[in-house]
């Protein structure tokens, strides 16, 4: 079995998972309460948790998995991209394992770990078979991906600025919601009229690129023009017009890619995939082009470890946890 431990950013995750993807256990300790106050995630204080919770998260990763350290076979963890001070809690603790243990190390890609969470079965869900293209959008990143032999993928098209999760939860700041904002204006939205704002679209270009400032832009200017009292009362208006100018995009994406690219299996992953308004929209679209759809469960679509140990099973793990390089290109929101 694979113990996974995941701490790019401000979540501390540890799993276990076995070599066919079936998921044993996945926790997940979340720091979303203790970042709130600041309105987004303040690394020194992600990294000080990792570090009081690694040890215990991991060893409930272990019970709820009915397992224990004797069973592992390898250890894998997330090298990056994420906040350096974060990574390095989870890597020092992986390492550490490998080491008193003898078992080899998988240092894994996140990204890799969003784009191959559908490939995981657990409650009996099928997992998705490659090739298939995937829509990751999430707090960090927002792009598009094609599997045809995992680990490896290949980025169709990617977010020139901010990401699509970013865009909720800065549109939220604006609406007076609390961080993450993303299901707090998704909540809010349900009672507006999309159609009552116009908002620019993020669509550069012709390929299958994404561009979400100008989104956030625009919002900015339509609260000031219209003045807190008015803007206050027209909230749920300007939710659900701000949600479709980010979901469309995405979902206009996904059709473009799904056509250019011949494939009809579709995955979603990361946090926004929990969109009501995404979900509902993608399901449409699947339906119209006759492709299949996949839309983990949330716990496999934000951050977790049982992410990271589906890419490490196909992945050449080292022997030995020496040296390794981490990858701390983070985007903080
Ligand atoms: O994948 P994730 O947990 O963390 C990152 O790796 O970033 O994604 C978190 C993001 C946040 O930006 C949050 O606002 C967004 O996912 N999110 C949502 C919803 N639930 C979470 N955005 C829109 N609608 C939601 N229901
Ligand atoms: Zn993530």
């Amino acid at each position: 079995m694979i113990l996974a431990i995941e701490t790019s950013c401000d979540d501390t995750c540890a799993a276990v998972v076995e070599p066919d993807g079936t998921v044993r256990s996945n926790v997940v300790a979340s720091q979303g309460l203790l970042h709130d106050r600041y309105g987004g995630v303040v690394p020194e204080i992600a990294s000080r948790r990792h570090l009081e919770l690694i040890d215990a998260v991991v060893d409930d990763a272990l019970e709820r998995g009915e397992s224990s350290l004797d069973e592992a076979e390898l250890v894998a963890v997330t090298r990056g991209p994420g906040l350096i001070g974060a990574l390095l809690v989870g890597v020092s603790a992986a390492k550490a394992l490998a080491a008193a243990r003898g078992l080899p190390l998988a240092p894994v890609d996140h990204l890799a770990g969003h784009v191959l969470a559908s490939t995981l079965r657990l409650d009996g869900v099928a997992p998705i078979e490659p090739p298939f293209l995937c829509l990751v959008a999430s707090g960090g990143h927002t792009f598009l991906a094609r599997v045809d032999e995992p680990p490896e993928y290949r980025v169709l098209g990617r977010t020139l600025d901010d990401a699509a999760g970013e865009a909720f939860d800065k549109g939220a700041r604006l609406l007076g919601l609390g961080y993450p904002g993303g299901p707090a204006l998704d909540r809010l939205a349900r009672d507006g009229d999309a159609g009552a704002f116009e908002f620019p679209r993020a669509l550069p270009g012709d390929g299958l690129d994404f561009s979400y400032s100008g989104v956030k832009t625009a919002l900015l200017y339509r609260v000031r023009d219209l003045g807190e009292a008015e803007a206050d009362r027209r909230r749920a208006d300007l939710a659900a017009a701000y949600q479709r100018a980010i979901v469309e995009p995405l979902v206009i994406r996904l059709r473009d890619a799904i056509e250019s690219e011949g494939l009809r299996r579709v995955a979603l992953g990361g946090g926004v995939a929990a969109n009501s308004e995404l979900r509902r929209r993608a399901a449409e679209l699947a339906d119209t082009h006759g492709a299949e759809l996949w839309i983990p469960p949330l716990e496999l679509c934000t951050d977790n470890a049982a992410m990271i140990a589906a890419v490490a099973r196909y992945g050449e793990p080292i022997a030995y946890p020496g040296y390794l390089a981490l990858d701390a290109t983070a985007r903080v929101a």
